[in-house]
């Protein structure tokens, strides 16, 4: 165990260092401009659904507060969902259904809020439409009687209202619609509920921003659920949603840097305003770790898209953990592999600068540079492979056009959800020689879900 460490160790070195000749052929080049800022650091993707333990109507005072601080936590996306019988939310028992789903979300709200986040409130969830309630829950709209959904909607606001919600708030008008366990009704029903619903919380609550459509499935050209969504929201006053949302999960959905400008053209077909967008669950299961968090927060912060990972527990272990960025034993968090990445994201200050990510859309880059010092994180999506980093506009960090820098270098190993594995490995001081205002490193990744540091000091 410790022998394979030390040589993976050893083999990073090599191939992140001078000695290049030892690396293997590279797969693609991802770019950074150190000379073109695109805006300041926001920490775009520091935000998860779910993930705070329920605690009555009270913040969470379990998970101690620097898990959170530490990495910049900013959002969090919630509405009670999965808590058992009697709390099944409104469509089983009115009321009665709802009010404990409620006390989860003003307790998540709370605990976000404590961080200074915005909190994302789920309303499909206080329904409880929270994936499989069945063909024969009540769904709004149904037999074409709305009264019921606009008791609830006013019952939320009214609780909203008295519980002091208002501020960081966002409504997200119905989760992942086109899926049949959160929407067992017709396309048209879900679609004449978005309106019916957006026109009364614009009523009701008429500064809080609404998002949607929160889709599952990522917009293409070819996808009529997001053509007939952009055509039914178009052309009738206030229903457009102050962010645009959708999920970004899976190989299958492609990734943020072909979905957004997809997006572009369809909303463009029908006039629809460029608006703030909420990727509002990003990655797979077997897409948090490391590399693929890079991979997934260098797109978001390019398309300046607000991001927030999707949380794959179920029951009591989704109100937890803060979406598996932490785990526990015997009550007490320990943070794994990934939480260390977050926190360097979070200590990469300054100001963003434009990256591209690698021809084959499969690498991908996010660098920050604060006075002169540039940091640069880098990752692979479930990839082992050789790739580069072309480091241009070196100038911009007040060095010459050639000469030779230092760069230390920083590891992020991953050993699963529940495992530990400390700071980040300290690769060193590599010396690199360069030219024409440009600097190339080469990173080879030690396995499928490794993400590397660079910090070049100007
Ligand atoms: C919700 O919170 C209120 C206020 O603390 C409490 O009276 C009520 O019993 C709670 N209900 C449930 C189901 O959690
Ligand atoms: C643009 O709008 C037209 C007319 O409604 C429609 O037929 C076409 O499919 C739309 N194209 C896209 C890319 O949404
Ligand atoms: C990534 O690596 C893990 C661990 O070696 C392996 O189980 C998994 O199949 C790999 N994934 C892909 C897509 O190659």
């Amino acid at each position: 165990m410790k022998l394979a460490v030390l040589n993976t160790f050893i083999s990073t070195l090599a191939t992140t260092g001078a000695a290049r000749s030892l690396g293997k052929r590279s797969s693609g080049t991802a770019t950074v401009n150190l000379a073109e800022p695109i805006g300041d650091a926001k920490y775009l993707a520091s935000g998860f659904i779910y993930g705070w333990p329920d605690n009555g109507v009270d913040a969470d005072s379990s998970i101690p507060d620097h898990f959170a601080s530490d990495i910049k936590f900013n959002a969090c996306r919630a509405g009670g969902a999965q808590l058992p019988a009697p709390n099944k939310g409104w469509a089983f028992g009115g009321y009665e259904g709802y009010i404990g789903r409620f006390n989860s979300t003003l307790s998540n709200y709370l605990t976000t809020r404590k961080f200074g986040g915005d909190f994302i409130l789920l309303v499909h969830d206080l329904w409880g439409a929270d994936g499989g309630s069945g063909n024969d829950a009540l769904f709004p709209g149904d037999n074409g009687d709305w009264t019921e959904v606009d008791t609830f909607i006013k019952q939320l606001v009214s609780d909203i209202q008295a519980n002091d919600m208002l501020e960081g708030l966002v409504i997200d008008i119905w989760n992942e619609p086109e899926l049949e366990i959160f929407w067992a009704r017709t396309w048209e029903q879900y679609l004449e509920y978005y309106v019916h619903a957006t026109t009364l919380f614009r009523t009701e609550l008429p500064n809080t921003l609404i998002s949607g459509p929160s889709m599952a499935h990522s917009p293409s050209l070819d996808r009529e659920t997001w053509r007939t969504w952009v055509e039914a929201v178009s052309g009738k006053g206030n229903i457009i949603p102050d962010i645009y949302s959708w999920h970004q999960i899976g190989g299958w959905e492609r990734e943020p840097e072909r979905t957004i400008p997809e997006f572009d053209t369809i909303r463009a077909n029908y006039s629809l305003p460029d608006r703030p967008l909420d990727i509002n669950e990003y990655a797979w299961t077997s897409e948090q770790n490391p590399a693929n968090s890079v991979f997934f927060i260098a797109q978001c912060e390019r398309h300046n898209a607000r991001c927030l990972r999707a949380n794959w527990g179920s029951g009591g272990g989704l109100h937890n953990d803060m979406a598996n960025l932490v785990f526990s034993v015997d009550g007490t968090y320990y943070p794994n592999g990934e939480w260390y990445l977050y926190k360097y994201y979070a200590e990469m200050t300054g100001t963003r600068v434009a990256t591209s990510i690698s021809s084959d859309l499969l690498f991908d880059v996010f660098a920050t540079v604060s006075d002169t010092t540039a940091k640069i994180i880098a990752g692979t999506r479930t990839v082992q492979s050789t790739y580069d980093i072309e480091v241009s506009g070196l100038n911009g960090i007040g060095l010459p056009e050639e000469g030779s820098v230092d760069v230390q270098a920083y590891r992020f190993d991953w050993n699963g959800n529940q495992a530990d594995t400390g700071n980040p490995v300290d690769l060193g001081i590599t010396r690199y020689e360069y030219a024409s205002n440009t600097l190339k490193i080469t990173v080879e990744p030690p396995s499928n879900s490794t993400a590397f540091a660079f910090e070049i000091i100007g």
